[in-house]
């Protein structure tokens, strides 16, 4: 039997003798003397075997290789003076091997090097196909053990401070709410319907508040058919919970607490409590985003009222149209960024156009403290103006702004990808903060300009801000985000609980009482028969362990996730299926293959 795990050998096991099961790390033949990093999933010891002082263990100290899987049993000993690493959790002691049995051996070619000695980049698709050989690597055993580690967090308080019980909700199901294409699968017992996986277990926790399960909790699978990014994956992980009998601030009380447990537990941090609170609009005014980075400074500037009556057409038809100009002032950025850069061809200037922007106007602050107007702006702005931009940007001598004009959409998606940008490149963004804040009083709606219809902004059920029910189309709803270092990692609502409310939201998007009753009639029978004011939130799981391990990609926070392509290259899923298969669930298939080349 194990006596200990390699990473937990300290110098207090000193003389003990031990059994170890795991991998050799590395092998290294100090003439004569071999030594051996032996790895498990807790860390790396080192094995000493010495052909005179052991040596029954020395022909299998000869033999193995790295990755070799091997039995070990020795006795802890102090390392001498010369040989202490004290960047090794372990580095004050080494194993003396009594024993080394052989397990097994590595039988092919390794496609990449597992040790943590030798952590090389290794290109991500070849750690996805080999991915049991990844998750050996020490940054993503880290990572997955920091994942267990956050969900136990999260049980322990949810169930054993807090009274929440776990309920598993169908995988097999009806299309949920969340506005995401749905993955489906055929029924082979009842031909021509389909099941969707849901998109989360949004229906179903309500159905579990009418059934009085009052403080319901679920580490819950979601699938989502949609463009994937860096923190977006098809197949992904929420913490999801809902809650009856309580309002917006008590919900936001407990899920600050869960929050700063989880940070507790896992990192020894305490947050500050309470969390910043934005509304939506304030975030969109102020950063043009919702879900704001506010490690850094950066704000956007409304200037409209100021350029309301520029010679400058692009500002002044910009305002007229109906839309904004707002400034993004950069401090130092006259001598931080080139015209050439904010010109068109320019890499500044093409981030701005991915973002929908039809140009870049910019000014800079010369040392004078003048502004410096500069091609089509030249000669368009008043002394007077220059002066009120100024002082409303507060821009000093060195301050460069670039300026956003269009609708308010593109304005703030502009000046939103800019300034995160820019932050990255100029080193603003202080990599120890950990900002947590609320983003409320989101819109019930927004428009679908293609379908040209208002379209729910969370999901239909989200309840409307009670000040605002007289006119539904511009309320605001009981919605909450909960937003962290710049990234959404969970959201929900207060939900309607009164048929009445309900219609008026399903009137204001469009969809009629049968199609209601089609998609939701048995959510909306079920709210018939007794149902608890209640609500909710969901968060982003891997997306929360990927903040907290410091990675950049939410793959880094999955065992088996999914390339950008939705492709599992490790079982190399998705895959044809036979024709048999298909017609077994009575489905077709039009795609035509590519004729071999
Ligand atoms: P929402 O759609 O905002 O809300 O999802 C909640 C959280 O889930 C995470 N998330 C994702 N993570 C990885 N990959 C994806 N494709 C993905 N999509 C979403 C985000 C997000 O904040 N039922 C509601 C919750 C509620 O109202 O209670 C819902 O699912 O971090």
């Amino acid at each position: 039997m194990r006596t200990l795990y390699c990473g937990d050998l300290r110098s207090e096991h000193i003389d003990k003798t031990v059994t170890l099961y795991g991998w050799v790390d590395r092998r290294r033949d100090h003439g004569g003397v071999v030594f051996l990093d032996l790895r498990d999933r807790k860390g790396v010891v080192q094995i000493v075997s010495d052909p005179e002082r052991t040596p029954d263990s020395y022909p299998a100290a000869e033999q193995v290789r790295n990755e070799y899987v091997v039995k070990v049993e020795g006795r802890v000993s102090q390392r001498p003076e010369a040989s202490l690493n004290p960047k090794l959790p372990t580095g004050e002691i080494e194993i003396y091997a009594d024993r080394i049995e052989i397990l097994n051996a590595v039988r092919k070619q390794m496609p990449f090097q597992v040790s943590t000695a030798e952590e090389e980049p290794v290109r991500e698709d070849l750690r996805l196909k080999y991915r049991y050989l990844d998750l050996r690597r020490e940054r993503m055993s880290r990572n997955l053990q920091l994942r267990h580690a956050v969900i136990k967090a999260i049980r322990r308080f949810l169930e054993d401070q807090e009274d929440f019980i776990e309920v598993e909700t169908p995988i097999l199901t009806r299309s949920t709410p969340e506005g995401a294409r749905d993955y489906i699968l055929p029924s082979r017992v009842n031909p021509g319907e389909w099941y969707a996986l849901p998109q989360s277990p949004q229906l179903f926790k309500q159905l579990l508040m009418v059934s009085g399960f009052d403080r319901y909790y679920q580490i819950a699978r979601c699938f989502r058919d949609e463009d994937l990014r860096a923190d977006r994956q098809p197949e992904f992980t929420q913490l999801d919970m809902e809650m009856s009998f309580m309002g917006q601030d008590e919900i936001i009380d407990l899920n600050e607490r869960l929050v700063c447990h989880i940070f507790k537990s896992v990192k020894n941090i305490d947050l500050p409590r309470p969390f910043p609170r934005l509304t939506y609009a304030e975030a969109m005014d102020r950063y043009g985003s919702d879900k704001p980075d506010t490690r850094y400074a950066l704000e956007l500037v409304d200037v409209s009222d100021i350029l309301k009556d520029s010679g400058f057409k692009v500002f002044s038809g910009a305002i007229a149209d109906g839309g904004q100009v707002k400034v993004l002032p950069i401090p130092g950025g006259n001598d931080a960024i080139s015209n050439v850069r904010i010109k068109p061809g320019g890499d500044l200037f093409k981030v701005a156009a991915e973002a929908g922007a039809k140009g870049l106007a910019y000014v800079r602050v010369r040392d004078s403290g003048e502004i410096d107007t500069i091609g089509a702006i030249k000669d368009n702005l008043s002394a007077e103006q220059k002066q009120e931009l100024l002082s409303r940007t507060g821009a000093q001598p060195g301050h460069l702004l670039l300026f956003g004009a269009g609708p308010t959409l593109t304005v703030n998606a502009t000046l939103d990808r800019l300034r995160q940008t820019i932050a990255q490149e100029l080193d603003l963004i202080d990599q120890a903060a950990l900002n947590l804040l609320w983003v409320t009083d989101f819109p019930m709606f927004e428009w679908n300009a293609d379908e040209q219809r208002l379209e729910a902004l969370h999901h239909p059920f989200t309840a409307p801000h009670p000040d605002d029910v007289a006119d539904l189309k511009t309320a605001r709803a009981v919605a909450y985000d909960l937003v962290f270092n710049g990234y959404e990692i969970g959201g929900g609502s207060l939900r309607i609980y009164q048929p009445e409310i309900q219609s008026q939201v399903f009137e204001a998007i469009g969809l009629s009482e049968a199609e209601a009753q089609d998609k939701f009639g048995f959510l909306l029978e079920a709210f018939e028969y007794g149902t608890p004011p209640h609500g909710g939130i969901a968060y982003g799981l891997d997306r929360l362990v990927m903040l907290l391990a410091g990675e950049q990609s939410i793959r880094d926070a999955i065992a088996f996730p999914k390339t950008q392509q939705a492709r599992c290259l490790l079982t190399q899923a998705p895959s044809p299926v036979d024709n048999q298969q298909l017609k077994e669930l009575s489905v077709i298939s039009t795609h035509k293959p590519k004729a071999a080349e």
